[in-house]
Parts: structure tokens; sequence; C-alpha cells
């Protein structure tokens, strides 16, 4: 039997920065995003009796090495739930282009988490849903929920899972992601984690988190988005200086970054409330609520270290198709 899923990618605005237990993708810190509607992963598994190995297409193309791998790996944690020893054939397809610095990981282990259980038998409830999708990468446990999810880091494999904060249609919240000029090749979330109790920043934003989580949460139930948009790039700051103090030091911002950044600094001091959140790429999330979107796309677009903007609002989480 063959399952297709979809899945979208997701923005952090608390974000998930440096593993407590790699193996299991256990983190330091609760972390909370927002779906992204335009940012797909289409994934369809078939386990098949006839097959010697896995068979991996990601975007038409037949995937090797270290990328096939990761892939193999967690279709391993399917077939031991399921019991099952089968190969499978594996097809993803991303909507956005790899040129916008979008992570994929997120909405690709999510739909590979429900596509593949499913194929194998398994329906999975939405919990045990997100503990798998965790397994391949951490934040693609967020993207299972519809609208806004909420991983609460727990301390083993059973207590570490995402819940819903609130469903796509609660808070007309938009994300701008700006692309900016073309960027070197950058290091991978997976060497951030690695590298983030080297920063001497590590342990003071971890004491700093639960007081921006209390109020965040705070600000996210009074639907106060000043405020809200003030803690999301506080947070993102603080994230990108952990990073670039960590050894080795990693920096992922370039010039349009930080154009970007002062550009909506300024419009905010007008009145116009666009704020910056970034993942593990040089590409801005520009936050802002729905009557704003024209205005501040139009002056995003206008920046000479623009390349493209894609807009996204609220989205579902994994679903079959
Ligand atoms: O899920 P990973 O291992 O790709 O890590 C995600 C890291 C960030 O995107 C920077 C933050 C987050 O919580 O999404």
């Amino acid at each position: 039997m063959k399952v297709r899923a979809v899945s979208p990618a997701n923005i952090a605005f608390i974000k998930f920065w440096g593993k407590a237990d790699p193996k299991l993708n256990i983190p330091f810190n609760d972390s909370f995003s927002m779906n992204l509607s335009g940012c797909l992963t289409t994934t369809g598994v078939e386990f098949d009796g006839g097959l010697k190995e896995d068979e991996v297409v990601i975007n038409g193309e037949s995937a090797a090495g270290e990328r096939k791998q990761r892939v193999v790996e967690f279709l391993d944690l399917v077939r031991k739930k399921a019991g099952i020893t089968t190969r499978a054939m594996v097809e993803s397809e991303n909507n956005f282009p790899e040129a916008a610095g979008i992570a994929s990981s997120a909405s690709a282990f999510s739909a590979l988490a429900m596509a593949g259980s499913r194929a194998a038998g398994l329906q999975l409830p939405t919990g045990e849903l997100t503990r798998l999708a965790r397994r391949g990468s951490g934040s693609a446990c967020r993207s299972v929920v519809d609208g806004f999810g909420y991983w609460r880091k727990g301390n083993s494999d059973e207590t570490s899972f995402a819940v819903q904060m609130a469903d796509e249609k609660y808070w007309d919240l938009v994300d701008i992601v700006t692309v900016v000029a073309e960027e070197r090749k950058k290091a991978s979330s997976t060497e951030g984690h690695a590298a983030a109790e080297s920063s001497p920043y590590f342990k003071t934003r971890l004491a700093n988190l639960p007081h921006r989580i209390t109020e965040m949460k705070k600000a996210f139930k009074e639907k106060e988005f000043g405020r809200f948009g003030e803690l999301v790039e506080e947070e993102a700051v603080d994230l990108h200086m952990m990073a670039m103090t960590s050894r080795p030091p990693i920096w992922y911002w370039n010039a349009g970054t930080v154009q970007v950044i002062n550009n909506l600094r300024e419009w905010r001091s007008d009145g116009l409330l666009g704020f910056a959140t970034m993942d593990a790429g040089a590409s801005v999330h520009v936050i802002c609520e729905k009557k704003d979107v024209e205005k501040l796309n139009r002056k995003l677009q206008e920046l000479p270290s623009v390349k493209f903007t894609i807009i996204n609002v609220a989205g579902k989480g994994t679903h079959e198709v």
C-alpha cells in the first residue's frame, strides 16, 4: 500500500539549539513555532517485498550517501516499530525552491513519519507521531500539528513531544520569508547543535528562556503583536549570538540579513510593525500581521539585497493526501 503525506516547514519563535541527547534529539529547551502554509513537502512511501534496498528519490533525483542514509535510518525506526523488514520506495518533493534557504528537514521528516508509519500499517496517535518525526529532525515534531506547535523538551524519548498551541485560524500572523543574496555553503543545523554548548552565552540564554517563554505565551494569548514580535526578534538575535560565539563559530548572517533587520527597525519607528527571525541561514523571516503584509512585502522587495519573498500564513500540519 502506497501512502502519501504532505507537511509544512515551520518557523520557530522560540528556537531549538543544542541537544541534551543527540541520538534521540532531546533538546535543552522547549520551542514554539508556526507552520508555513506555502512551504510544503509531499512524500510517498511504499514498502515492497521485491526491493533489495530502500530507494529514495528527492525532488526527482535519486538520493545517495549521507542524504539517503538519514532516510534509511529513519525507515529502520519505522520498521522496528511495525515489526517488518521490508524495504521501501520513498519519493519526496518540495514546493519551495532550494535557493530559498528554508530548512526542509522539518517538512521532510514529518511527512516521512506519517507516510512511512501508515504505509507500514501503523496508525500512531498524534503525540507518538510527533515523537517519531522528532527522531528524524528535532524541529519536525512541531510540523505535525495544525497551526502553532509547541515542543515540550522532556527528558526521554517518551516525554519529548509536540502539542498544539493554537490552530491555524487562531491569529492571522504572516511570515514573509525574505531571501537575501546568494549564500556560501553554511554549517548545517546538526553542526550548530553540536557546537552550541561551547558558547559562553549558552547558559545565560537557557537561564533567561523560561521568563521569555512565559512572556511570549502571554503575548500570544492576548494577541499583543508588538510585544510578541519584540520577543521573537530578541530570541532570534540571542540564538545567533550563541552560534557566532560557539567553537567553531557559526556565522549565518550576511550583509543582506543585517540590511533587512536594520530597515525593519527603522520602519517600526514609523509605526509599521515587522519583526525579524532567522533559522540556520541568512534569510530573514519577517513576522507581521495580515493588515501590513502588502506594504511590508513591497518595501522588502525594494531593498537591493532581497532576491525574492515567499508569503506564508499559519498552515495545517501533516496530513495524508
Ligand atoms: O530540527 P533541526 O535539527 O534542523 O534544528 C532546527 C534549528 C532551528 O531551525 C535553527 C531552530 C528551530 O527550532 O527550528
